[in-house]
């Protein structure tokens, strides 16, 4: 097989690689030491606010692991402040500061305010801007932002939700209402998201970071209209996966899905990833493992490996972010097992 000069871009593209590409949802984060070193230092917003240490932080990973895309140091929440509604990460996890459950703010949701607020999202830019010049071409940077839903369950509910209850409720009795804000959602992520691409990077992940408590009939009518516009607003300039962490419940409408976008899906790991060579395909291995020993990581990354050995379009890519109790030694175990593996 050809050496690839960009493994990560040429799967995205649904090409067969030398070996497969490897990074990992939340790489930049609390499993590592060095992370924890700065984290003592700053909080995550003030972390957030400075360029320099963004882009410190996102090098982190591909320092440590050689890993063949660098995802931003940034948070979901980010696209918020181009909208003007405040939040802060103060309690540990994001946490809106104005928020009325039963009358969401609708006009804020705006892309033309968005547009006009492009200065807030330094030093975000400036992140990608700086980690774009500081890494080879052979590695790639990838920009992101919450999938509609995900970013709407945080508008209604204020906070992380277990459930989803106030975000299901107002879907079902406010249906026309709902759908209009998923739109203007949608509306603002495409410009957000053109603003990363603009600033350099390769391609961006949308986090459906709460697919899994929908079914998969709800997700394909008020859902995935909203996610497919996105995709096909951004895919013309850059490749865009979508990861779902209920992907193994709406397989059969993801499936259709991606097929016809040609955007990478990213699953969790309740799935067969061997039943899925039809599409181009990211993740699956259990975060989880990362917690137990290196020898059943290697067991793992290698089943998934065999199941797509020789099947193009295939990034590795775990089931859902690193937990914070992820082991180093796990860890290494995985990336190793990916980079000796040749198809
Ligand atoms: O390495 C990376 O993936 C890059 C940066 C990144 C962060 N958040 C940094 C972060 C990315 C891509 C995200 C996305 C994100 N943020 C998602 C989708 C991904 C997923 O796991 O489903 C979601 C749901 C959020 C919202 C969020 N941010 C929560 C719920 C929390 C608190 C709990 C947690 O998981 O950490 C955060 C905080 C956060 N975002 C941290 C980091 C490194 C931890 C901050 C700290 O040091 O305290």
């Amino acid at each position: 097989m050809e050496k690839h000069s960009n493994r990560f871009d040429a799967a995205l593209r649904g090409e067969k690689t030398d070996r497969t590409p490897i990074w990992f949802m939340r790489q930049a984060g609390r499993y590592l030491p060095e992370y924890r070193e700065v984290r003592k230092k700053l909080s995550f917003d003030e972390m957030l606010a400075d360029a320099d240490v963004a882009t410190e932080i996102t090098l982190q990973p591909i320092r440590r692991f050689d890993l063949d895309a660098a995802v931003i140091f940034a948070d979901i929440m980010t696209i918020l402040n181009g909208l003007e509604i405040p939040f802060n990460f103060a309690s540990g996890g994001p946490a809106l500061e104005f928020h009325s459950s039963d009358e969401p703010d609708r006009s804020k949701l705006d892309a033309k305010r968005l547009l006009a607020n492009r200065n807030k999202f330094e030093p975000f830019l400036k992140a990608i801007r700086q980690v774009r010049s500081a890494l080879p071409q052979e590695k790639s940077v990838i920009g992101f932002a919450a999938s509609p839903f995900t970013l709407l369950s945080y508008l209604l509910e204020g906070t992380t939700s277990k459930t989803h209850n106030k975000t299901r409720a107002y879907m079902l009795t406010h249906a026309a209402e709902f759908h209009s804000m998923m739109s203007a959602v949608a509306d603002c992520t495409i410009e957000y998201l053109k603003l990363q691409v603009d600033s350099g990077a390769s391609a961006v992940q949308l986090f459906e970071s709460w697919g899994d408590v929908l079914s998969p009939e709800t997700y394909e009518m008020k859902i995935l209209p909203h996610v497919e516009r996105i995709v096909n607003a951004i895919s013309p300039h850059a490749p865009v996966i979508l990861y779902d962490k209920g992907a193994s419940l709406h397989i059969d409408v993801l499936r259709p899905f991606a097929r016809r976008t040609n955007a990478m899906l990213s699953v969790d790991w309740r799935i067969n990833i061997a039943s899925l060579s039809d599409i181009r395909v990211q993740g699956n291995l259990d975060p989880a493992a990362l917690e137990g020993s290196a020898e059943s990581v290697r067991l793992e990354t290698s089943r998934i490996l065999h199941a797509r050995s020789g099947i193009a379009g295939h990034v590795f890519n775990l089931g859902h972010g690193i937990t914070p109790q992820a082991n180093l030694a796990c860890v290494e175990a995985m990336v190793e097992t990916v980079q000796n593996f040749r198809t």
